[in-house]
């Protein structure tokens, strides 16, 4: 049986540090960086002893991703070498053990190597350096499960069937026989189905058929299956098992396809960067961003700009029931043909790595936004068809009239915002398919990013920037809803995240994100939250801090609600109240048009105008009649109480990660969107902090992340020298 080992822990990194895995090479301010600091050759060493079990297997080291052309030895003796800094590698040690202590050196390299997609250009996102993801010591039989792609032909079918390839590593090239047992097994463990095959060669094939009482993989019940393998030959025995679901995805001319069921997708994009730590955070922190994505924003799609990401977030995609559009490494630029190569070599092992994730429904296999190059493009559509037939290819591009060699035209449409630049074309959420593809037929169609840099947004913007930045996410999603040709539509972005100098605000910092880099929602986070529906949760968010004097002019008309609810309720001070329902002139395909009060709704003595007494409001939801939710705005916020809210009180023990928030606080109990004074935050007990212990809140709010480092009580304190001390308590084991 093979036995996977965590291999994290104990690494010596530049010959002085024990770190653990993940690991970033250099953590970097928060912003105002020089990102050149990381761009070069860093170390990595691990001492181990060989144990006696060990003999006669197969030995190798797994590791799950490293930024960037890593080079691996073993007791001074190169074994392995990987310039992908997204896909995972091994390095084989097998025959090269010594007894007694082994000596694992492994070298990264974070400079942009131009021979390496994504480099030879410019890149608006950061390749921090580092073994950023986790690694692991595999032991095996010699003859074992190398890798199996489990495909289900059929799946809208009452009696269903499961086809799959399994491939056998056999790197001693000993002569192969004997058997697999392969066995499906639902969520519970429960047998559904098995079977067996015999050897004959470095792959078998086998298939279930008739399968019966299965619940096919959806968004709103993501079911799952696992294929295990028992694999016995005359070198011994072993075990594997590949999660997979029963569904079918298919973008198709008049709009995209789950299970046969129209979907309208709704989603972001996301970068897998986290503030001072880069990509080195571990499973916990990529599974919670897909349950941001999932739960808080409400999305049913995330692109995974612009590079394979970690398989944790993956999978939890799969659990979640979100859709995920993979693609590979690249931004714009394409290099010569070596770089070529690579980057062929990058769709071959982001898909044998994903292809049995039932959340992926697309694979990009272009550079994101390059130009055509024909012959290239051919090759990348041709692998991602020959190694997966069962899924469709995109690529993204900004550019119209492009060739059309993949299955989807994957477009990035930034025309919303181009009125401002002159030309005749008034405001325009989205073109038309036709016009941007200059195709005479309809072709299946998304929509990958707008916004972003179209219209770049701070959480701490003035409320009416933060207004139109909400405006604009909804007028796209509303064109997109209203196109029957249109699949669906991914923002740019989920989250903002540090970049080169030569983009963002000049402080490293793309403010693109619908969420701050903490994953502290903007107001534009509810253009897509208000779209879920009201049993999923009822969402009432007005665009406003509720201040006489924050908007040009004063007051906080017009007034946006994103709100689920039908008709909404403004009280202000001893008026009567008046009621509202959603803007459905404006926004007609949203699932959920916001309320819009303007200022025709009111009299002037109703709100007031500048100079006289700001008062307080209630804002309250009605579905059918009835009230639902209720968002009290006082009119004389102070500074009132410091917030500590970890996502979690309970952490593992070994290296893991949970976020904590730090807000400051009205006596209502709001945040309070402008204070920005600074806190210390203190860690003890049985973890360390990520990032700096003397922060300024930014937009009323901060956050950082911190690391077990064994098992025991956690103490967080965050001091502030004008709202006093706030202490949380943890668990590690
Ligand atoms: C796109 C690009 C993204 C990001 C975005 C900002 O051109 O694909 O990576 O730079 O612009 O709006």
């Amino acid at each position: 049986m093979r036995s996977l080992i965590d291999f994290n822990s104990g690494w010596l990194f530049e010959g002085k540090d024990e770190v653990r895995l993940p690991h970033n090479a250099l953590d970097l301010p928060f912003n105002y960086f020089d990102e050149t600091a990381y761009q070069r050759v860093f170390s990595y060493e691990k001492r181990f002893t060989v144990d006696p079990a060990w003999n006669g297997k197969e030995i190798a080291i797994v590791f799950d991703g490293a930024m960037a052309n890593a080079k691996v030895s073993l007791n001074g003796e190169a074994i392995a070498a990987h310039k992908d800094g997204y896909t995972p590698f091994e390095a084989r040690l097998t025959g090269k053990l010594k007894d007694g202590e082994n000596v694992l050196a492994v070298t990264i390299d974070g400079s942009e190597n131009p021979e390496i997609p994504p480099f030879g250009g410019q890149i608006d996102y950061l390749t921090y350096a580092g073994i950023y993801r986790e690694a692991w010591l595999r032991v095996t039989a010699p003859v074992y499960v190398g890798n199996g792609k489990v495909e289900t032909p059929d799946a809208l079918a009452d009696r269903k069937t499961v086809r799959a390839r399994i491939d056998l590593a056999n790197p001693q090239d000993l002569p192969i026989s004997g058997t697999v047992v392969a066995t499906i097994k639902d969520a519970a463990g429960k047998t559904i189905a098995t079977t067996d095959a015999l050897i004959e060669g470095d792959s078998v094939d086998v298939a279930l058929n008739g399968l019966a009482g299965i619940s096919l993989w959806d968004i709103d019940s993501p079911t799952l299956y696992t294929l295990a393998l028992n694999l016995e030959t005359p070198h011994g025995r072993d075990q594997a098992q590949f999660r997979f679901g029963f569904r079918t995805a298919e973008f198709t001319t008049d709009g995209f396809k789950l299970n046969g069921r129209a979907l309208k997708l709704r989603g972001l994009n996301r970068h897998q960067s986290f503030p001072y730590v880069g990509y080195a955070l571990g499973r916990s922190a990529q599974e919670r961003d897909a349950e941001i994505l999932k739960r808080e924003l409400k999305l049913n799609m995330v692109r995974t700009s612009h590079y394979p990401q970690s398989h944790y977030f993956l999978d939890r995609c799969d659990e979640l029931g979100l859709l995920v559009f993979e693609e590979i490494p690249g931004w714009q630029h394409i290099g010569g043909e070596a770089w070529k190569d690579e980057s062929v070599e990058n769709i071959r092992r982001m898909i044998t790595r994903d292809w049995n994730h039932p959340s992926i429904v697309i694979w990009g296999v272009r550079i994101n936004e390059s130009q055509d190059d024909h012959d290239f493009y051919q090759r990348t559509n041709t692998l991602a068809h020959e190694l997966d037939s069962t899924r469709q290819t995109g690529g993204v591009r900004y550019i119209t009239d492009s060739e059309m060699l993949e299955d989807v035209y994957t477009m990035n449409d930034f025309i919303l915002g181009q009125e401002e630049w002159g030309g005749n074309r008034p405001r325009t959420p989205l073109r038309p398919q036709q016009e941007v593809t200059g195709l005479d037929r309809v072709v299946p169609y998304m929509i990958t990013e707008y916004g972003g840099h179209m219209y770049p947004t701070k959480s701490w913007d003035q409320e009416q920037r933060q207004a139109e930045h909400v405006l604009r996410h909804l007028e796209v999603m509303n064109a997109a809803y209203g196109d029957p040709q249109i699949a669906g539509c991914i923002g740019w972005c989920a989250f903002d995240y540090n970049t080169h100098k030569d983009f963002g605000s000049g402080d490293r910092i793309c403010h693109h994100g619908v969420m701050d880099m903490f994953r502290e929602p903007k107001f534009a986070a509810y253009a897509y939250i208000s779209q879920c529906e009201p049993e999923d949760e009822v969402i009432l968010k007005p665009v406003t801090f509720w201040a006489r004097g924050e908007r040009n002019i004063g007051g906080v008309l017009p007034l946006m609600i994103l709100t689920n609810c039908d008709e909404v309720e403004l009280a202000y001070g001893n008026n009567a109240p008046k009621r509202f329902t959603p803007d459905r002139e404006a926004f007609p395909h949203l699932p959920h048009a916001p309320v819009v009060i303007k200022r025709e709704h009111l009299t002037d003595e109703e709100l007031g105008l500048w100079g006289m007494s700001w008062e307080d409001a209630t804002i309250t939801g009605y579905l059918d009649g009835k009230p639902v939710k209720t968002v009290n705005f006082i009119a004389d916020p102070i500074a009132h109480e410091l917030e500590v809210a970890p996502d979690t009180t309970e952490i593992g023990a070994e290296g893991d990660t949970v976020r904590v928030m730090i807000r400051a606080l009205d006596q209502s109990g709001k945040k309070l969107p402008f204070f920005a004074e600074p806190v210390s935050i203190e860690v003890s007990g049985a973890a360390e902090r990520l990032g700096p212990g003397l922060v300024p809140l930014r937009a009323g709010s901060t956050g950082f992340w911190l690391k077990s480092t064994g098992k025991g009580p956690i103490t967080v304190t965050v001091t502030s020298e004008r709202l006093g001390r706030a202490v949380t308590t943890l668990t590690a084991s």
